[in-house]
């Protein structure tokens, strides 16, 4: 059973951020995403749209989340998955990303999955291999999956995204899950708040349509959705934060600030959590908190990508 002929062609061959996507295409995906839920739900979670294609996911970086759901979406989709252990791969022997690249899409591929510490290593890579590439989150740059499965979760809970309130709020500087969120949210017709401390604001924020507050309270009163960021203490090289016990009291999530948000406020957070850095561990557990409703999505969501970007429809050959 494939679906997809029911939804427009997406027309673009690799998605390397959200960046350049129109509100349809966004649209577009986040409609596949929103009919793929159902399959995840049901006993036989097989389809066979992708039968016979490679898949690649290639992660320099950690993740729990992100690479599972592609292996997961790929392999329900009925393609071929291969997850590269690059702690194993010959990058530990000096090996450029280019060269592991080149090497990979001499295997002919379908698609490669790529997160990277850095900034446009996947759109580098895009330009190199004869396949279609899926960023999966380049350094603080962008991470659009995330933003694709935020948008579909807010929407099965809102029931909208235009004309909502969204307060995103915490380490802005260093998230590229902000940045493919601010660009989505907008583009989808949200009213999005950028909530942090000074030191944590990128210094672009002031042309990034967003309303700045360095106020949580402030921040996050009568928002329809709270999205907290984890505090990326690995990208930071100076003191952004004069400690974690001040950060979490003036900038973490807990039922006082919670309580200024709209009564069926959703909050969310992309993962990994830290609890009582961020967010309270009640909040986080509440009845408020759609997390795991994200993750949920996130396979959705990685499905339908998948399927967008190898649509056969698509010109012949194109994907060869
Ligand atoms: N949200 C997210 O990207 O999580 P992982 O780092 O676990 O993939």
């Amino acid at each position: 059973m494939t679906q997809t002929t029911s939804f427009p062609i997406f027309p673009h061959r690799h998605l390397l951020g959200i960046k350049g996507l129109t509100a349809h295409d966004l649209t577009t995906l986040i409609d596949r995403a929103d009919a793929n839920v159902a399959i995840s739900r049901q006993l036989d979670k097989k389809k066979t749209s992708m039968r016979g294609r490679t898949q690649i996911n290639l992660f320099f970086e950690n993740s729990t989340r992100t690479q599972s759901s592609f292996e997961l979406a790929g392999k329900r989709l009925g393609a071929d998955v291969m997850n590269m252990a690059v702690s194993h791969s010959s990058v530990k022997k000096g090996e450029t990303l280019i060269d592991t690249a080149m090497t990979l899409n001499a295997m002919h591929p379908d698609i490669l999955v790529i997160r990277h510490k850095s900034g446009g290593a996947a759109a580098l890579l895009a330009q190199k291999v004869s396949c279609s590439v899926v960023n999966a989150g380049d350094g603080a740059h962008e991470h659009p999956t995330q933003a694709l499965l935020d948008a579909l979760t807010i929407r099965r809970a809102k029931g909208r995204i235009d004309g909502l309130t969204v307060a995103i709020c915490g380490d802005i500087l260093h998230s590229r899950v902000a940045r493919s969120n601010i660009l989505s949210l907008n583009a989808l017709g949200a009213r999005v708040r950028a909530v942090a401390p000074t030191t944590l604001l990128p210094n672009e924020i002031d042309n990034m349509s967003v309303d700045v507050f360095t106020n949580m309270q402030e921040g996050i009163k009568d928002a329809d959705v709270v999205m907290m960021l984890r505090l990326q203490r690995e990208r930071m090289s100076g003191a952004f934060i004069p400690s974690v016990r001040e950060y979490f009291r003036f900038f973490g999530l807990d039922k006082q600030k919670l309580g200024l948000a709209k009564k069926d406020c959703i909050v969310m957070h992309p993962g990994p959590i830290n609890r009582g850095v961020e967010i309270a561990s009640d909040i986080a557990d509440g009845p408020q908190s759609v997390i795991h409703t994200q993750v949920e999505m996130g396979v959705a969501v990685r499905m339908a990508v998948i399927e967008a970007l190898l649509d056969p429809r698509r010109s012949e050959g194109e994907n060869q």
